[in-house]
């Protein structure tokens, strides 16, 4: 097991260094080898004891770092609380967890080495330990991007793909972001773990059955989402095999017709390839991981402030002038 383990994180780690050297060339390894030796160390820490506590964190972070990135660029403006200054914040917009877990992940970086290190990468190195936890598998995360100031709720709709869309929709969303069909399909593997609330796929359950939805899982949907109540929002498992394990299950679950939304449906029906991306990463777990790795360090990069642009916060929910 534990072999296994480490020859997954060597492999996982040469493929993901290889696959992303040039479009991130800005970011760097152990950029906080000098300024800030033990930071990850001290995050990887706190977040393992804070998903010890709360596996739901696991998904959170990751699903906090993928916001992030995709409105206005990894900069953490995903993490501002409201000010007269910022009006609504992107945090407004759609509800995410996790804020309070930055938090004390900040806290325990400002103690070691106060003023260093950005949320923008404790966003990136808390989604790696996120991947760590639940899915037993680790990269290497090249750091050094900056906070930023601006943050509108405005930006999130038009940013975020909506869990309506149709395959050319999200290949077009990722493309917006530099990000390839193949990081699209690799990335939505996401989707093993964690939960959702029913207002994201009841159209696939009410009034009819989406017929690509298998009928023992729909079944079990509509139980759990009864129709009409839009004041109860129920919640369920994003997959309903091992919910709790990031790995290529949601590969499988979407050849079954067990996926929630129609955005994780449509991968199947065709356009650039995405059904048979997903018949590979669900054939062969070892390739997913690589996979997914490589696109989560360029997801990392998307549009990062490095240098001298922006700055690093001291608390992560207020910028600091
Ligand atoms: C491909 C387009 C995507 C769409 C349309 C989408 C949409 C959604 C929606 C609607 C939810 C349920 C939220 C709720 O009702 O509470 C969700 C959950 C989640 N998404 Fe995505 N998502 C996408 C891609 C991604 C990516 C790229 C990642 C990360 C790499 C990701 C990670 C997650 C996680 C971990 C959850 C569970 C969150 C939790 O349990 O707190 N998603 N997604
Ligand atoms: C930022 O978070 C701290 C601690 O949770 C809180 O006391 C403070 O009010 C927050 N700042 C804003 C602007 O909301
Ligand atoms: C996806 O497919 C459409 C239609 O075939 C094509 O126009 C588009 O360039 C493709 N996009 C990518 C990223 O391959
Ligand atoms: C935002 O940050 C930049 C530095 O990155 C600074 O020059 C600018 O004044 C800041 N704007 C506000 C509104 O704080």
């Amino acid at each position: 097991m534990f072999s296994r383990g480490m020859k997954l994180i060597l492999m996982v780690a040469f493929q993901a260094m290889s696959l992303i050297s040039i479009s991130t060339a800005s970011l760097q390894y152990n950029f906080y080898g000098s300024s800030c030796p033990n930071a990850e160390q001290t995050i990887s820490n706190v977040v393992y004891g804070l998903i010890d506590a709360d596996p739901s964190m696991a998904p959170a972070l990751l699903r906090l770092h993928f916001h992030d990135c995709f409105v206005m660029g990894c900069d953490a403006s995903i993490l501002l609380d409201p000010t007269k200054a910022n009006g609504s914040p992107e945090k407004t917009a759609i509800p995410l967890r996790g804020y309070d877990a930055v938090n004390k992940i900040k806290a325990a970086v400002e103690a070691v080495c106060p003023g260093k290190v950005s949320c923008a990468d404790i966003l990136a190195f808390a989604a790696r330990d996120s991947v760590a936890k639940s899915g037993g598998f680790v990269y290497p995360v090249p750091a050094g991007s900056r906070d930023g100031n601006v943050s509108s709720a405005f930006s999130v709709f038009s940013s975020i793909p909506s869990p309506f869309f149709d395959a050319g929709e999200l290949v077009q969303s990722f493309a917006a972001k530099g990000l390839t069909v193949d990081d699209l399909v690799a990335l939505s593997g996401a989707h093993s773990i964690g939960t959702a609330h029913c207002s994201g796929f009841k159209n696939r359950l009410y009034p009819t059955v989406d017929a690509s939805l298998d009928a023992s899982y729909a079944a079990a949907l509509r139980a759990a989402c009864p129709d009409g109540s839009a004041a109860d929002d129920g919640v369920v498992n994003n997959s309903p095999v091992s919910p709790a394990t990031l790995g290529n299950q949601y590969f499988k679950n979407a050849l079954a017709g067990r996926v929630l939304f129609t955005s994780d449906a449509a991968l199947l029906t065709g356009q650039n390839d995405t059904a048979e991306k997903v018949r590979e990463n669900a054939g062969d777990l070892t390739a997913w991981m690589a996979r997914f790795a490589a696109s989560m360090v360029k997801m990392g990069g998307i549009e990062v402030l490095t240098g001298a642009r922006g700055e690093v916060r001291r608390f992560c929910n207020v910028t600091n002038s």
